[in-house]
């Protein structure tokens, strides 16, 4: 359900000659699903490990492996692959590779493809750790920086050689966002945001607490999409079983209290925030240190008030800030909305029919009715990503609005 920001664009993949080459071909594979037209390009040694035919069939196109093809139409091969790409993904990116790059050299279609291309390149190292650590290697990859080039840092732990260390091919969800960041217009970039998300935990005793349903979900889809359009992004997160975004700062909290303290921390630096966590507005009244044994269970649980945060956000708000928040509602959506916008001083309110089938808590989907000052749009039924997406266009506009930069 959604849209894929990848429908549609030319991604062109450089496979280099590393044992991770494997890791590539699920890669192609994903990306065809989201509708992406990927052409491969593989150097000689990564012919050794996969076979171009793999690639071809889970990418749906012929596989470029020579400079010099066989008829009038491969002439120019290492001009048109680079010249219709959107982005050019390097992974694996081996040593070789890296070193033959930072010189500017065109020996191969890959290298040659890379010096014609105006598109943004991004390089997955993938190497032996010691190599990676050489210093010729990293004096490379950081002339690829100076030039300009992504490098998406492999990761540490067991490699191929049975070597522990730095070198191990990056995480496809990274690198998925990576190459979405590189496709998405960064309309956030300069723009530090504050996410929160999932819901709070309010002890009772080391062993209960008070909570509700919501899964984080639609929060950590709005980091991520901000991310993606070149925000530094914050998300501080009640607990919940979903990865960090990549690219994300995630700080964890368990209580409204500790979201209370996280969020003011960071409010102040931040030029938009959002706040789609799930606060509990009570806790219980008093936190025993020990496990409250069931016969003296008091069956009258007193409560106190936990703060509001996003009220407090409203109050100390700064010229330029946008505030928004998400409103749980089973009727009168358009007019409790405004009620919140009004009395939390918000610029925009996302409001929840939580009484609709799969738009609200725990669900992949949402349906969101948006409320500001001058008026209501409602949202299609759809993933939480893409939400997340159409929110972000209508911050970037409120934002291109607003008097000054916070
Ligand atoms: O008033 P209500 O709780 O329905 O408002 C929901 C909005 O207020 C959400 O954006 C939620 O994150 C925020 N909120 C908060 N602190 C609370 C309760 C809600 O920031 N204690």
């Amino acid at each position: 359900m959604g849209q894929t920001v990848f429908a549609g664009k030319k991604i062109v993949i450089g496979v280099c000659g590393s044992i991770a080459a494997f890791k590539v071909a699920g890669w192609v594979s994903e990306l065809a699903k989201e509708e992406a037209m990927v052409s491969v390009v593989m150097t000689a040694s990564a012919t050794e490990f996969v076979t171009p035919l793999t690639f071809a069939a889970l990418s749906g196109n012929n596989v470029h492996t020579g400079m010099f093809g066989t008829g009038k139409e491969d002439v120019m091969t290492h001009i048109s692959i680079g010249r219709d790409a959107d982005v050019i993904l390097i992974a694996p990116a081996t040593a070789n590779v890296i070193a033959r790059l930072a010189n500017g050299m065109a020996d191969d279609l890959l290298t040659t493809t890379i010096l014609a291309t105006r598109a943004q390149v991004l390089v997955c190292p993938a190497m032996n750790s010691r190599m990676y650590a050489h210093p010729a290697t990293r004096r490379n990859l950081q002339t690829l920086k100076d030039l300009g080039y992504g490098i998406i840092d492999p990761e540490s732990g067991m490699m191929a050689c049975k070597e522990e260390g730095d070198g191990r091919l990056a995480e496809w969800d990274t690198v998925k966002e990576h190459l979405a960041k590189s496709i998405t217009p960064q309309a956030l970039q300069g723009h530090k945001v504050l996410v929160t998300a999932g819901p709070t935990r309010e002890p009772l005793d080391p062993a209960r607490f008070l909570s509700n349903r919501s899964s984080g979900k639609m929060g950590y889809a709005l980091a991520r999409s901000a991310f993606r359009r070149g925000a530094e992004v914050i998300l501080v997160s009640g607990p919940t079983a979903l990865p960090c975004p990549p690219g994300v700062t995630r700080v964890n909290v368990q209580t409204a209290e500790e979201m209370y303290e996280a969020v003011l921390t960071h409010a102040g630096a931040c030029s938009v925030i959002v706040k789609a966590a799930a606060v509990a507005d009570y806790r219980p009244e008093e936190l025993h240190e020990h496990k409250v044994k069931k016969e003296n269970i008091d069956v009258n649980l007193l409560l106190a008030k936990n703060p509001d945060i996003l009220l407090e956000l409203g109050k100390r708000k700064k010229t330029g800030q946008l505030l928004i928040g998400f409103a749980a509602e089973s009727r009168n959506l358009a007019e409790e909305g405004l009620k919140k916008l009004r009395k939390k001083n918000l610029d925009l309110i996302a409001v929840n029919d939580i009484g609709g089938d799969n738009t609200g808590f725990e669900g992949e989907s949402n349906q969101v009715l948006l409320v500001s000052s001058s008026g209501t749009e409602i949202l299609p039924h759809t993933s939480k990503l893409h939400t997340a997406d159409l929110l972000w266009e209508r911050i970037t506009s409120l934002l291109m609005q607003s008097p000054q930069k916070a």
